[in-house]
């Protein structure tokens, strides 16, 4: 996209690939809406960059998003694309991992989507333009033990998005859903101050960088579904054909 005079909003913008795309998107000359909860992490990713307006906006909460949007939308211009970034992950086994941090993670990495793309994407559609963008995760391709809660989250992501698209396609809306593998942002950190799966420890994580331009670049090919390396592309499709192969791999690493 040509970023100049263009609005942007991305959610969970005081961190990592949200960061990242904010100060791309604003160096670009792009206004940019960063939300997040973390006053601090938004403080650190405006530092610099005048065409970032930090916004501090919990998704889980539908009326403050809305309201985030209208003022978003009077005061910057129509919203061109929108990043749904905002997440978390604590890690651990199902029964073991307590039912209100299990819910929690729902209600911020599932129902943050249905919060933002029911303040965005109707007036997108109403002015027949726009960029849709919701991060799912290959966890959301590929489920394995000790990350059930987190891929139930992002499984609910891409099923949204995908019938979200099917919903609306042909209206010159562009929507797009992003399963990154492992990328070195501080979520990573996050996961592994929890009960963290032995089958991500060999990973060698993706820069949020190429995250960001595999975006950029599967939604000028117009593609729903952005794998942003070969290997994560290579783990949908052994994912689709042999499902058994991979959790016998994961048994046989996790140990039991
Ligand atoms: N890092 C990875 O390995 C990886 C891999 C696949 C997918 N993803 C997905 O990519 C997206 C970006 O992840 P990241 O690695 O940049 O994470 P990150 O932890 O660096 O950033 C996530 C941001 O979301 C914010 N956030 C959390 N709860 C929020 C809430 N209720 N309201 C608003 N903001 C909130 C956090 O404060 C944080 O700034 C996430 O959806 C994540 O699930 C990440």
């Amino acid at each position: 996209m040509a970023y100049t005079g263009k609005v942007a909003l991305i959610t969970g913008a005081g961190s990592g690939m949200g960061r990242v795309a904010a100060r791309l998107f604003s160096k670009g000359g792009a206004k940019v809406a960063a939300l997040d909860v973390s006053e601090a992490g938004l403080q650190e990713t405006a530092q610099g960059h005048p065409g970032i307006t930090p916004l501090r906006v919990d998704v889980t909460d539908g009326t403050s998003v809305e309201k985030a949007v209208r003022d978003i939308e009077s005061q910057l211009g129509p919203i061109d694309r929108v990043f749904h970034a905002a997440a978390i992950m604590p890690c651990g086994q199902l029964l073991k991992m307590d039912a209100d941090t299990l819910l929690r993670m729902m209600n911020i990495n599932y129902g943050g989507l249905v919060h933002i793309s029911k303040a965005t994407v109707p007036r997108m559609l109403e002015r027949g333009k726009g960029d849709f963008v919701s991060f799912s995760s290959m966890a959301g391709v590929i489920p394995i033990m000790k990350m059930g809660g987190y891929s139930a989250t992002k499984f609910a992501v891409s099923a949204y998005t995908e019938v979200l698209y099917h919903e609306n396609r042909n209206r010159g809306v562009r929507f797009a859903c992003v399963c990154p593998p492992s990328v070195s942002t501080p979520l990573l950190d996050q996961g592994r101050q929890t009960d963290w799966p032995k089958m991500l420890d060999g990973e060698q994580p993706l820069a949020p960088e190429e995250v960001i331009a595999a975006v950029e670049q599967g939604l000028e090919q117009g593609k729903l579904w952005i794998y942003p390396s070969k290997n994560a592309r290579i783990g949908a499709l052994v994912r689709r054909l042999f499902p058994n192969l991979i959790w016998k791999q994961v048994h046989q690493v996790e140990g039991w």
